[in-house]
């Protein structure tokens, strides 16, 4: 539960920034990495060096399209579940969009604050690892999260669009499309799940075991939870009830980003070449680590 009004005044802004920006301009580069002008700028990246996080905060890292809005509303539930209190946004929950005074804005926000992120682990704040804040790190097979990337661009009428998915995948797998490469990101984050304080989800295990997950999340936050409440965000946090919803809680971009939530929707537009050509890419970049067996690639990616 949450109080979204912060969130759709953002999203408002960034899209009417999108509609004037061609595929061509959307992007700069900040340090090595490419992000949409229409979310991110240098200033704010430069401000973020001296964020002062708190042990408190909440950080949800992801790659776009990994589910970060999902667990987003379940760490929302939860926080409502154990104080009664309305979630509200300080800001847009994504820790590096907006101006560059929101993090001074950011300090008379009361704790615990959630702070969602697309940052490779490198480009993290410094006292996010000093002050011991609790992350979640959600997951989701490369296939499926290019292919919904992929239709988030081309389906919203502001955001530009891609010639075609052939022309997607191949930025996708350059990593030239925004916040990065998702195998660079992976690779980043791949040393750091068994960490202190950090937590791997997978999108695909909350799929299967959504009231499972929930728990899990729950004690990792030390948030003391009855069955009766993980029941009830269970049936608050599933695709049809988050889509549903979606209008209410994300404005216009609502229905586009609560697109599908299935797990295998990759079959309906790689080609042979395309499987082959991610397969070789995984083989060589995660097969190996442990990151890699997380994703369970063959379960998922496979077949
Ligand atoms: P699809 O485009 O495949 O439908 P993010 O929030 O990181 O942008 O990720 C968006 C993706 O997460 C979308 O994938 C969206 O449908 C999916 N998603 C969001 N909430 C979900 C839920 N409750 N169950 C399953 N998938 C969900």
């Amino acid at each position: 539960m949450a109080d979204e009004s912060k969130f759709i005044e953002f999203i408002d802004e960034a899209l009417e920034k999108s509609k004037e920006t061609a595929l061509s301009h959307l992007f700069f580069t900040y340090e090595g990495i490419p992000y949409p002008v229409t979310m991110c700028t240098s200033e704010t990246f430069q401000a973020l060096d001296a964020f002062e996080a708190r042990h408190d905060d909440i950080v949800l890292a992801s790659y776009p399209k990994c589910g970060s809005n999902w667990i987003l509303h379940i760490v929302c539930e939860l926080i409502f579940a154990v104080s009664k209190k309305k979630y509200e946004y300080p800001e847009f929950p994504v820790l590096e969009c907006g101006d560059s005074g929101k993090y001074q804005r950011m300090k008379q926000f009361p704790s615990p604050r959630i702070l969602a992120t697309h940052l490779h682990y490198d480009k993290l704040p410094e006292s996010i690892f000093k002050n011991k804040a609790k992350i979640l790190v959600i997951f989701r097979n490369p296939k499926d999260t290019a292919v919904s990337f992929f239709h988030f661009h081309n389906n919203v009428p502001d955001i530009p669009s891609y010639s075609s998915w052939d022309e997607f995948f191949r930025q996708f797998m350059k990593g030239q499309v925004s916040w990065g490469s998702y195998f660079d990101f992976a690779i980043n984050w791949n040393k750091h799940l068994d960490d202190e304080n950090v937590k791997f989800i997978l999108y695909e295990d909350l799929k299967e075991n959504l009231a499972d997950e929930i728990k899990q999340i729950a004690e990792f936050l030390a948030f003391s939870v009855t069955e009766e409440q993980i029941h009830t965000i269970s049936a608050k946090s599933t695709f049809p009830a988050m889509r549903a919803a979606s209008q209410e809680t994300h404005g216009a971009l609502g229905p586009f980003l609560f697109r599908k939530g299935e797990v295998g929707d990759w079959k309906n537009l790689f080609s042979g070449a395309q499987n082959q050509e991610m397969d070789e890419k995984f083989k060589k970049s995660l097969a190996v680590t442990s990151l890699g067996a997380k994703l369970k690639y063959e379960s998922y990616c496979q077949g």
